[in-house]
């Protein structure tokens, strides 16, 4: 295949998708234990599981992330919110099962039960150290303690009137896990303060993360023990200070998020990311291409992963719109004849239907694939459960559609998605993409669990104990639509719904 047509005969070049193809079985020598589904996201971070949430906003904002991350995936935050808020999200997921953490929100011994109510809400956690204006603690005041004052006097009773005062039982900055682990049993302590010698605060260990480390134990963490997060930038406007906001907060990957990646802007706002001192330490993922060239701009640029998909999405109407695309199977191919000699990792993004598909993108040089339709009736994904004729679903719209776009409700922030930033007017709008519901599908937990399920089975039938055998070893077959139709269950009535198959 090659990324140009001749132009003796302009229609040459054929574009392959997911149900043009299967995978042939291979021998296979493993047991289920053998199988690892390991695989690189970027240049410099590995995933136990090689899925992401798309980056919308019926998909994924900090409450998937953190369900993501603690499967052994990513959650990518959409952008369709202020900087403020979605730098808040990211802080969100990185104070989640954190080992230590290491810049814990404090509170002053004159505030009010009030502040401290407010400040609980807006972190999402219970307890905070009590400091003095020099950063000493002097006690510890947790929501149980206001469970204790009359809400009417709120407003005028002060944190140190309620707190649990020194002497406390705190551990030295620098503790190890397995000492802190000993304190956290012997005392029975919920959180364990750390100090330095001069009695400042220097972190917080609380053993709820330390229980959630243990039932989690695939999670995706950083250098510090913290979960891992991924969020969403565009190229346009502010969108440097974006980057940078979110950096600040701790965020693991950016991920230029853009129907349409191949635009130099874009691709100098890269490059200067992955150059400039204060920003080239974070992880940087280039896209949308659909290209050998489009990836090649990205892996010149210095991009720790390119991401591809060029209107395979569930619910994107580019390819209808605009007439451009390319069939996704050829295109994370494409993408991957520049991106392999390179060691640049490949995400395919958009289009998966069923997890048959994983091993599919994997095979044609993906090695982690992001997705929205089949994450979008998770629990944990933004907004409530809608009930039509007694089933229930969850809203998903593409961030390209009218919903996305428009003012309605509330600003947009990502109509530079779809080269239109300075569409000021509605009406004006040109979507590319629709609105719908898909059915409620219950935790991420259960849904990565089948999706993963499946790709174990891939790599049993594939003979592939890992994702890069699975890449090198996996070979397609091309198939026809009477092969797509026998694919698929056929000349039965489906009486029970199964958890993995929902229909053609
Ligand atoms: P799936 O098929 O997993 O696709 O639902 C999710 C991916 O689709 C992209 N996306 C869009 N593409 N118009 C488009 O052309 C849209 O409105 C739109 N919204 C999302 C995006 O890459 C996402 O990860």
């Amino acid at each position: 295949m090659t990324d140009q047509t001749s132009p003796a005969d302009p229609f040459g070049f054929l574009g392959l998708t997911y149900d043009d193809v299967l995978l042939l079985p291979g021998y296979s020598d493993l047991a289920p234990s053998d199988i690892d589904t390991t695989s690189r996201l970027t240049r410099e971070i590995s995933l136990k599981i090689p899925l992401l949430s798309a980056a919308m906003d019926t998909v994924t904002e900090s409450a998937m992330a953190i369900a993501m991350a603690r499967q052994g995936g990513l959650g990518v935050l959409h952008r369709n919110l202020s900087i403020e808020d979605q730098a808040y999200q990211v802080d969100l997921v990185k104070r989640t099962q954190t080992g230590i953490i290491t810049n814990p929100v404090t509170i002053g011994p004159d505030a009010t039960l009030e502040e401290l109510d407010t400040l609980a809400g807006q972190f999402r956690i219970s307890g905070f150290p009590v400091v003095d204006a020099e950063n000493k603690l002097i006690g510890m005041v947790t929501n149980r303690d206001l469970r204790f004052t009359p809400v009417a006097e709120w407003a005028t009773t002060k944190v140190d009137e309620v707190m649990t005062p020194q002497p406390l039982i705190t551990g030295p900055a620098g503790i190890s896990r397995d000492d802190a682990t000993l304190l956290l049993r012997k005392h029975k302590l919920e959180r364990l303060p750390l100090i330095d010698p001069d009695g400042r605060i220097t972190g917080l260990i609380t053993v709820k993360d330390f229980v959630k480390s243990e039932q989690f134990p695939n999670s995706s963490k950083d250098g510090q023990g913290r979960l891992m997060v991924g969020a969403a930038i565009g190229y346009f406007g502010d969108a440097w200070q974006r980057a940078t906001a979110l950096i600040d907060a701790g965020v693991d990957v950016l991920v230029a998020d853009t129907a349409h990646g191949n635009v130099r802007m874009l691709i100098d706002m890269v490059k200067r990311l992955k150059t400039d001192p204060a920003t080239k330490d974070v992880q940087v993922i280039g896209g949308n291409v659909a290209t050998r060239q489009g990836a090649q701009a990205f892996v010149d640029a210095g991009a720790d992963a390119v991401k591809v998909g060029v209107g395979p999405g569930s619910i994107c109407t580019t390819r209808v719109v605009t007439g451009v695309g390319v069939p996704q199977i050829t295109a994370v191919y494409e993408a991957s004849l520049a991106c392999k000699p390179a060691g640049v990792p490949v995400i395919a993004d958009g289009g998966l239907k069923h997890s048959g598909e994983i091993g599919k993108a994997i095979v044609a040089g993906a090695d982690t694939v992001m997705l929205g339709s089949l994450f979008a009736g998770c629990e944990e994904t933004p907004g409530d459960l809608v009930l039509v004729n007694g089933k229930q679903f969850k809203t998903y719209r593409g961030m390209g559609s009218m919903g996305a776009m428009s003012s309605r409700g509330k600003k947009s922030y990502s109509k530079d998605r779809y080269f239109q930033a300075e569409v000021t007017s509605d009406d004006k709008i040109v979507p590319e993409g629709i609105e719908g519901q898909v059915a409620y599908k219950g935790p991420l937990s259960t849904v990565a669990h089948q999706l993963i399920g499946g790709l174990h089975q891939t790599m049993f039938y594939t003979g592939s104990r890992t994702v890069p055998e699975l890449q090198t070893d996996g070979r397609f077959i091309r198939i026809t639509s009477a092969s797509l139709k026998e694919s698929h269950p056929h000349d039965v009535q489906m009486t029970v719904e199964s958890p993995n198959y929902s229909g053609f």
